[in-house]
This record gives structure tokens, sequence and C-alpha cells, in this order.
């Protein structure tokens, strides 16, 4: 078997066909033809009224917080596990951090644990749709109503997912996605800002390009910001993907489904879980290991490399890692988010790229099957005697 990658996209003639386009026509007076296309397209989507198209999701989280006027002196609750984008934009903008505990099941942000974390600072959340699964919004949406905090969805990993048949990207004041290589669909780079609050909207065109007016001619700065824009090539690239978005969704699900079925009867592991109000298409379908097994993430993926197989950890809790380690709010997060310390430490993500096939599916399955069997047999021969 070759040697079998964590994730990676479906690229047809399709994709080829845009991107030639785009940079065959896409320049004078067509120069933003294909955002504006991709723009209008992902907003339908998404069911929003607005889209922004941006060179990453980070970017797109930036400009959120901004929009929202979110600065220093202000707290954001984020979830501990997540990929470190989703809070470094609230470092960037100068206010902190505060690392909330993951739902035990869903990995998402727990509502319970978001509603101990606020204090008279707090001006945002930000909910992640981890891996593609889905958070219980209901629960979330509604403690921050009450306590009248902005919601920012970072719904980098879960295009096509939905919670009670509305999409991810639906919630919250602004949604976010990443088009990263790796995410079911990609422009190479890029990412999305959706929203349906108009003067979020135009708050971000203006921070988008250098603090000028929409339309500006004069070529006039009313603020030093950001440039954030995706090129014509990267947009084209994302039309042509968004067009195919039913048959990437379909695919994700086919593959999460295999996994499923052959890891069925497994006791001591636990997958993506997709609760009954919710339908998840999994950027990366996950499996942690019941702590008892006493296999972390490390070994665990060394195990799977033997057999060729490109595994990817469950993200650290940012709490832990040295980027916040230091923080006065992460030792707080390290003493408070049991949940997120008992399941990152177990988890790994297994390979699921649009590649994935039900031979490899299953090839995979028979390898971690192995893996815990040998893992098994050790634990009851014991140690070797001295
Ligand atoms: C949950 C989450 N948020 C944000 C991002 C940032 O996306 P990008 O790499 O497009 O900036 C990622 C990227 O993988 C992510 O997984």
């Amino acid at each position: 078997m070759e040697r079998l990658l964590v994730s990676g996209p479906s690229i047809t003639q399709k994709e080829i066909d845009y991107v030639t386009a785009a940079v065959t026509n896409a320049w004078y007076g067509n120069a933003n033809i294909y955002h504006e296309r991709f723009e209008r397209a992902f907003a339908e989507y998404v069911n929003r009224r607005h889209a922004i198209a941006l060179p990453s999701c980070t970017s797109a989280i930036h400009l959120a917080l901004l929009a929202l006027g979110v600065g220093p002196g202000y707290e954001v609750v984020v979830p501990d596990a997540t990929w470190i984008a989703s809070s470094a934009a609230v470092t960037y903008v100068g206010a902190t951090p505060v690392f909330a505990d993951i739902d035990e099941r869903t990995w998402c942000l727990s509502a319970t644990s978001f509603q101990d974390c606020i204090t008279p600072r707090t001006r945002a959340v930000i909910v992640v749709d981890l891996y593609g699964s889905m958070p219980d919004m209901d629960a979330i949406l509604a403690v921050a109503q009450k306590h009248h905090i902005a919601v920012i969805e970072d719904s980098a990993e879960a295009i096509g997912s939905e919670y009670q048949g509305r999409r991810a990207g639906n919630f919250g004041d602004a949604s976010v996605f990443s088009f990263h290589g790796s995410k079911t669909l990609t422009t190479g780079e890029g990412g999305m800002l959706v929203t349906d609050n108009d003067d979020l909207k135009a708050r971000a065109l203006f921070l988008r390009d250098h603090g000028r007016k929409p339309g500006d001619k004069m070529f006039f700065n009313h603020e030093v910001a950001y440039k954030y824009k995706m090129s014509s090539m990267q947009a084209a690239l994302g039309l042509a993907q968004l067009e195919r978005i039913e048959e990437l969704v379909e695919q994700k699900r086919r593959i999460f489904s295999w996994y499923a079925d052959n890891l069925r009867g497994l006791d001591d592991i636990q997958l993506n879980h997709e609760a009954p109000e919710a339908r998840i298409v999994c950027w990366m379908v996950t499996v942690v290991l019941d702590q008892k097994l006493g296999l972390k993430k490390e070994q665990l993926m060394r195990l799977m490399d033997e057999y060729n197989i490109d595994c990817r950890p469950f993200f650290f809790p940012l709490s832990s890692i040295p980027a916040y380690y230091g923080t006065e709010q992460a030792a707080r997060a390290r003493a408070r988010n049991v949940v997120a310390y008992s399941v990152t430490p177990y988890g790994i993500n297994l390979p699921s790229g649009l590649n994935m096939d039900e031979e490899k599916v299953t090839y995979v399955c028979e390898a971690l099957k192995a893996v815990l069997t040998e893992k098994a047999k050790r634990d009851r021969v014991g140690p070797p005697d001295e």
C-alpha cells in the first residue's frame, strides 16, 4: 500500500479550466469577476447575506474581531482544543483569549464551561466546529445572548456540516472558513468571512483594503489597516470547487461511514460524534482512545507510521503549548479544563483526504485494530522479566 496521507483535495479538469480562464482573462475590467461569483455563490450556499473572500481563515477571524470592536481590555472565550488560528487573532488585536473546556462528545466548546468563563470583560466567543463536528449551538447561543456576547463561528473545518438543518457558517454574528490545501473545499490558501450584518461587512471591507472606502479611486486611506485579498486565480479555483460541493461533501460522508462501519464494535474508541440534530461532514475522521488503554497519541502515530499511514495528533490544548503556556489564562485553563486534558492526549486524525477509497479505509482500520490488539497482548503478558 502506498503511503496514506492524512488529507488532500479533489482537483478535476473543471478546476484546471476555471483557473486557466482566470489567469487568462481576469485582468483589467474583469479583475474581480471571479471574486464576485465565488462570494455570491458562497453566501448563497451558507445562507448568509454577505461573503468576503480573504487570503486565509486566520485573516477572516482577525477582520471579524476588529469589525466587532474587540481590542485591548476585552476577553474572548475560545475552546481550549483547537488550532491556534482560532485564538491567534484574539492576541493580534490585543485582547485576551480565555480557554474554555470542550464537550466530551462533540469535542467542541462546552456551553457550561463557556458560561463559567464569562466576566464583565467578555466581548466575544469563538465557537469552533472542530473537525467538522457541530457544537451544541442552541445552548451556546443562549448563553451568548443572555450575556450580550458577540459570536464568531469558526467553521474553518466544517463546510457542508449542518445543525438542525442549518449549514455551518450560518451561526452567530459572523462565520469564517478556511480553504487551505487540506480542506474539503480548497483554494490552495484562502478563507471566507460571512455575515448577515451590513455594518460588519462594510467595516471588514474597509479594513481589508488598507482603510480605503469601497470603490475609492483616489487611493485615500482613512486608517492604517490591512491588505487581505484573495487572488482571482484562487477565487476561480474556489468557485469550481463550490460548484462541486455536493460531490465533495458526499465523498467526505462516505469516508466517515466506511470508518464508522469498520470500527463499529471496538469498545474503547470514540469517533467524531454526530448528534441527532446534526449532520457532520468530517474534515478529519478522528479517533480518541479510551485513556485506560494507556496509548497516547504520539505512540499511536508512531505505530501507525509503521504501516505507512500518516496521522495527525488531536490538537494540543492551547493552554498547554509554549505560545500560551506562561499566561495567567493558560494556568487557569489547565486547572479547569478536565475534558480537554483527558481527550486530546489520546486522539489522532486518520487519513481523510478526498483520495481515500474503501480499500484504503479498510487498510487503515485493520492497521489500527492490529495496533490495539498488539498493545492488549503486550499488556496481558506484562513487562519482560528482568
Ligand atoms: C479551526 C481552525 N480555525 C482556523 C484555521 C485557520 O485557517 P487558515 O489556515 O486558512 O488561516 C484553521 C486551519 O486549519 C482551523 O483548523
